[in-house]
């Protein structure tokens, strides 16, 4: 596997990452160390699930809250309180490229480089960047400011180009704005994303990502979710489909139960004999004279029943199951040999 476009030497390559973690002494000795503290909060987390091992995930998350990646004493932590050993640890932490194998900047600009962000200019802002860091993917700046990485789909691309700093977005970006975010950041300042939350910095938001609030308070925090936000490119479609009157086609139900032997198949209830108020048959109708997809999903959508499953067979009135979505075939089978049960 290769490394990226414009990686440097020994840089993490794309998808398995195969790039040593940093275990130098230097750096070891730099960071600082996983206390007691650390241990209790990792025992707080494995505490909100029913198996231990759940909690790996959010438990790298605290380590690099605290040491700015995943370091060897932190693989150990983990290994120590979860009962597992250190290699099945670190095969998920390399796995996924939010958990970093040597220590990450104060932030973690990620540039989206895929398809749609990379047309309307993401690897533009990409090179720029990083001819002006003079880092390539993965690096960190010499002073410790900013780690630089290709990021795939941010999934945002109706406000592609996208760049997200310590995975907060900044929307619609180009060449002159994103250097200029990126200028503030290592002046200290923290431009307000385009949307969501105030940015913290790097082992701020992996200390969040643990399940850690950073608000001094639930106001604050409620605050913070509830913050203003640009939403117009993604509100655009919407409001497009309203005034054309498009609608999604419902979401696909079960399938029917084969109809009995001689069954008349039935596209929409008949009137009379089936219990239907008469603004459910005029609904009927309404679903059954639609001439095209869209106009047959958007009269569903005004279906007074729900879930109904229009323009296909209804079972008749005596089979209808109420208060479940189980299909059929996942219902447990009734009238079994009590021979076969265990608990005969
Ligand atoms: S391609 Fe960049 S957010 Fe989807």
């Amino acid at each position: 596997m290769s490394a990226l476009p414009g990686s440097g030497p020994g840089a993490a390559v794309t998808g398995l990452d195969a790039s040593p973690v940093d275990s130098s002494p230097e750096t070891l000795a730099e960071l600082p160390p996983l206390t007691e503290q650390t241990r209790r909060e990792a025992r707080e987390i494995i505490a909100r699930y029913p198996q231990p091992r759940s909690a790996l995930l959010p438990m790298l998350h605290l380590v690099q809250s605290y040491q700015g990646y995943v370091s060897p004493e932190g693989v150990a932590l983990c290994a120590d309180e979860l009962g597992l050993t250190k290699a099945e640890v670190g095969a998920v932490a390399t796995f996924y490229t939010m958990y970093k194998r040597r220590p990450a900047g104060r932030h973690l600009v990620s540039v989206c480089t895929n398809t749609l962000c990379a047309v309307l200019g993401g690897q533009r802002i990409y090179d720029a960047l990083s001819a002006d860091l003079g880092i390539h993917h993965d690096e960190t700046t010499a002073d410790g400011s900013i780690t630089l990485e290709h990021a795939e789909c941010l999934a945002a691309c109706d406000y592609a180009p996208v760049v997200t700093v310590d995975y907060e977005f900044y929307d619609q970006q180009d060449v002159e704005s994103a250097r200029s975010l990126v200028a503030a950041l290592r002046r200290g300042e923290k431009p307000h994303p385009t949307r969501g939350a105030p940015l913290t910095d790097f082992r701020g938001v992996s200390r969040q990502l643990a399940g850690f609030s950073q608000h001094a308070d639930e106001a604050a925090a409620r605050a913070a979710v509830d913050a203003p936000m640009q939403d117009e490119p993604t509100l655009r479609g919407v409001r497009l489909a309203a005034e054309r009157g498009e609608t999604a086609p419902p979401m696909p139900g079960p399938e029917p139960e084969p109809a009995d032997a001689g069954e008349p198949a039935e596209t929409v209830a008949p009137s009379g004999g089936t219990g239907e108020t008469p603004e459910e048959e005029a609904a009927d109708a309404r679903v059954a004279a639609a001439d095209t997809p869209a106009e047959r999903a958007g009269a569903a959508q005004t279906h007074p029943d729900t879930g109904a499953e229009y323009g296909r067979p209804r079972p008749p009135a005596g089979r209808q199951r109420e208060g479940t979505d189980t299909p059929p075939a996942a219902e447990p089978a009734t009238g079994t040999d009590p021979t076969q049960s265990k608990e005969a």
